[in-house]
């Protein structure tokens, strides 16, 4: 069953007031609810009730206390329809559902003893007969009840209006104010302690702030509370946004099938998410909690306030809200990293999807199981369409328009349109066109070709774009694509003229034809172009650089992104040509000459850019550049250069390890950018087989006062092909040291999983086999097969296919627990056209042995489509 778009139909009727109770019993649970429900005035008169309903036994039916017996309604697997009903009524329904089977982890399920719910997108259907839809928004109030002195915590969304005991039962009552779709809900109930700060809002509101988690964690919440009280200043600061309940709650569980959920005043949070202390944590999971924090946070507006009409305008919560979460953790920390990180994955995931045959637009037309949208194209693509908005409005009327859009849809369900239509409203520019960037999937490619006229001192850039079909879509628009450019000469920056305009020395070029040509005037020499600065949109350019070009942006350009993005080019270069088995001396002769200048002057540089220039280009963005795809070559070359590199650059690399090591302690942003450096130093350094890099290593390893020197030193023996006993020995002393901490034993999963040499298939069985894995832990899973099948090229492509086929077994195994798990770890299958036919056969093959299986909707969904 499919749904579309086109079919969308506003709710037959409403529900004004939601009541709950939740009886908590040993082994199953009962839920009562009243629903106040009058018809829709804006919907064409129906006359019988609809509500969905998923794996629920229904005790009792009554309509304005009357009972229904059997013959005054019909139930299906998915609904529970009831004829002719009153205008307005009051429905009383009582169904028995069981947490402790709930495998899926949608609905309310237990997660170590401890009950919580995820309710998005269509797991309240799990709970109780609803209109589990967004744009059905009612007022929440909710009992829970359970035998006295089985929980210290009971929650729910909003206030807490009464705690009592009686009869040996505890009995707590909450109330939201705030009418909110079901997706919003949230329950938890267990024996948690509770970290409490407050936040005065700029209105001088006190806001009670508190941090659930199990006794054991109680130490790890500090930071968390931290990002979340700088989220909340920030969100006044940026976007005016203030927030509205008197308390906000998050609540840490180790069973969680996605990073976070934003559920009214009572988020939800996967472990790996909130729980962070330097001994244990890494500082780019420091970063990760600050960046879900504040995104979770942020859905308070752009989110819950405004929510989405259907699922289809998923990311208009979504895109929005990772926009929003993305410029706060740019404030916060380095504004360039950041946006490498943010491109690296776009280029990396969202360009591979687009390229795969999940492809779909920002807002989608059609799906199968919405679990399976929940994707880099809706959040980081949606994310980059919002910047390209907000980069084309200024900081002024972008901030007029967001303003414009949280009051006038305050309290309702609307559409990416809606939210489009305030940023023409406000700044009067037509917007049609930018639209398509909603609707067209599919990653734009721009061509760029350039002339230089030295006579009449006129530069011009001919640009053509051409997006490639995708499943569905086969004729492609030209789209409005900003173009942010600057021309370098030999002396920096130059003057940009334009139709005799003066535009600095960056300007952006609106691109909306499939072929356009700009000419810039008074350019006295041939410049170098520095394109699509700060990445300007979400599309890739290719321009013949010349490797004399690519140096002098990455010595000099000022904009730190394109920098990093001349250097992955240069990569690029040497690795292409290696790959195609070209001779590629002049290219690796230059690359290596530049690394050595940038490493010679470290110091001159944020040393968190130069970490992220250090790195190679990934196999899997390596392997999207080709037609065909050739794994083996692919991390063949890639080996290759990272040893050259090594050698060449050893003495480099050395001194500046050690130079930083005095820098490198504590949680500031200094000292984070120094272990980031120091660490791939080292990285590299252990690729080259002598023992004296390997003490190095083991030194690092036993006297790191914090996780990421530690980690950092683990993973680089564990990596590096000669290391041997060396490795060995720290893996056993790792696990000894954190065996009590699971997210600790995750990394000690995942270093494992993802070695890129060696029989790792065999070990990544056994891993499956140790006492610390747990199939039904999703971060597990995460840890030990998506780590192995995403992060692990050379292992999960090798070319007996068996890597292949372990997956889909693995797979069809999740998939009878955890639907929306199965369906997630099927990605790196769904790329076989990606490859030569002998791996795109193997990949088929295993796909199709999947399809012999009875599956999940949500599987069957993406192997169907893949397959197709
Ligand atoms: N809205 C959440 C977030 O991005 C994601 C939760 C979705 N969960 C799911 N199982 N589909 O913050
Ligand atoms: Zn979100």
């Amino acid at each position: 069953a499919v749904t579309r778009l086109a079919d969308y139909r506003v709710p037959e009727f409403l529900i004004e007031k939601t009541h709950l109770t939740f009886e908590l019993h040993e082994g199953y649970t009962d839920v009562s609810s009243r629903l106040t429900i009058t018809r829709n005035p804006q919907s064409t008169k129906a006359d019988h009730l609809v509500l969905h309903g998923e794996q629920l036994e229904l005790l009792s039916l009554a309509i304005d206390e009357q009972p229904l017996d059997a013959g005054g309604y019909q139930i299906t697997p998915h609904n529970l329809t009831i004829r002719n009903v009153p205008e307005q009524f009051v429905l009383h329904c009582k169904t028995r559902i069981y947490p402790e089977k709930n495998t899926a982890l949608e609905g309310l399920y237990r997660s170590s003893g401890m009950y919580c719910t995820q309710c998005e997108a269509e797991g309240f259907r799990k709970i109780t007969y609803y209109l589990d839809r967004p744009d059905v928004m009612s007022e929440f109030e909710t009992v829970i009840i359970a035998r006295e002195g089985t929980f210290s915590t009971i929650l729910s969304n909003g206030n807490c209006l009464s705690d009592t005991v009686r009869d040996g039962k505890r009995i707590v009552h909450w109330h939201d104010p705030f009418k909110k779709p079901s997706y919003l809900f949230a329950l938890v109930a267990g024996n948690l302690v509770c970290l409490e700060d407050s936040f005065i809002t700029q209105s001088g509101r006190q806001i009670l702030l508190q941090i659930y988690t199990e006794a054991k964690d109680s130490d790890k919440c500090h930071f968390a509370m931290q990002s979340l009280q700088k989220a909340m200043h920030w969100d006044e600061q940026v976007y005016g946004r203030e927030y509205d309940l008197d308390r906000f709650m998050i609540v840490a569980v180790d069973d969680f099938n996605m990073g976070a959920m934003e559920n009214k005043g009572l988020n939800i949070f996967n472990t790996s998410c909130v729980l962070a202390h330097p001994a244990s944590t890494t500082d780019t999971a420091f970063q990760r909690v600050e960046r879900v924090i504040a995104h979770e946070y942020f859905h308070n507006w752009s989110g819950n306030r405004v929510t989405c009409r259907d699922w289809f305008q998923l990311s208009l919560k979504e895109g929005l809200t990772v926009y929003r979460d993305s410029e706060f953790s740019a404030d916060m920390n380095s504004r360039a990293v950041k946006r490498i990180e943010d491109v690296s994955l776009i280029r990396g995931v969202q360009f591979v999807e687009d390229a795969g045959p999940m492809a779909h637009p920002v807002r989608p037309d059609s799906y199968m199981e919405i679990s399976n949208f929940y994707t880099v194209t809706i959040y980081e693509k949606g994310a980059e369409v919002v910047r390209m908005l907000a980069n084309i409005l200024g900081p002024e009327q972008y901030r007029q328009a967001t303003d414009l859009y949280f009051s006038h849809f305050d309290g309702q369900a609307v559409t990416c349109d809606d939210f489009v239509q305030c940023m023409e409203e406000v700044s009067g520019r037509d917007l049609c066109q930018f639209r398509l960037w909603y609707s067209q999937a599919g990653t734009p490619q721009l061509h760029i070709s350039d002339s230089y006229d030295a006579d009449r001192e006129q530069y011009s850039l001919t640009v053509r774009q051409h997006t490639p079909a995708t499943p569905g879509q086969t004729e492609k628009e030209a789209l409005h694509i900003p173009l942010k450019v600057a021309l370098y000469g030999s002396k920096g920056a130059l003057p940009l003229v334009i139709d005799g305009l003066a535009r600095g020395t960056e300007t952006v070029l609106d691109i909306c034809e499939a072929h356009q040509t700009i000419v810039f005037e008074q350019v006295a020499e041939n410049p170098v172009p520095s394109l699509l600065r700060g990445f300007s949109a979400p599309v890739r350019v290719f321009y013949d650089y010349q490797l004399t070009q690519l140096r002098q942006l990455i010595l000099l350009d000022s904009d730190g992104f394109c920098r990093w993005d001349a250097m992955q080019s240069l990569m690029r270069i040497v690795l292409s040509k290696a790959i195609d088995g070209e001779d590629n001396l002049a290219e690796q002769t230059v690359l290596i000459e530049v690394l050595k200048q940038l490493l010679a002057d470290h110091a001159a540089m944020d040393a968190a850019l130069l970490a992220c220039m250090l790195d190679l280009p990934g196999e899997q963005y390596l392997a999207s550049l080709y037609d065909k795809a050739n794994p083996p070559a692919i991390s063949w070359a890639l080996t290759q250069l990272q040893y050259r590199l090594a050698m060449q650059l050893q003495t480099e690399l050395l001194s500046c390890y050690q130079a930083l090591q005095d820098n490198a302690s504590g949680l500031s942003a200094r000292a984070m950018a120094a272990r980031s450096l120091r660490n791939r130093a080292l990285a590299y350094l252990l690729h080259i087989d002598d023992e004296y890099y390997r003490d190095l290593a083991q030194q690092q390893f036993i006297q790191a006062d914090n996780m990421t020197d530690q980690f950092a030193a683990l993973r680089g023996l564990v990596h590096a092909e000669h290391a041997g006993a060396a490795a060995q020995e720290a893996l056993q002393a790792f696990y000894r040291q954190w065996q009590h901490d699971a997210l600790v034993v995750n990394m000690w999963f995942q270093v494992q999983a993802t070695r890129p040499w060696g029989n790792v298939l065999q070990e990544v069985q056994q891993l499956l086999n140790h006492e610390a894995f747990d199939a039904c832990n999703p971060n597990k899973l995460r840890a030990v097969i998506a780590a192995f099948a995403n992060q692990n090229f050379a292992g999960f492509h090798d070319s007996s296919g068996k890597a292949y086929q372990f997956l889909a077994d693995q797979i069809a195994d999740i998939d009878q627990r955890n639907p929306q798990m199965a369906a997630r770890l099927l990605a790196p299958l769904t790329h076989w056209h990606q490859f030569i036919d002998e791996h795109a056969t193997l990949m088929r093959k295993a796909l199709e042995s999947l399809s012999q299986r009875e599956l999940s909707k949500d599987v069957y969904e993406v192997v169907s489509k893949s397959l197709n």
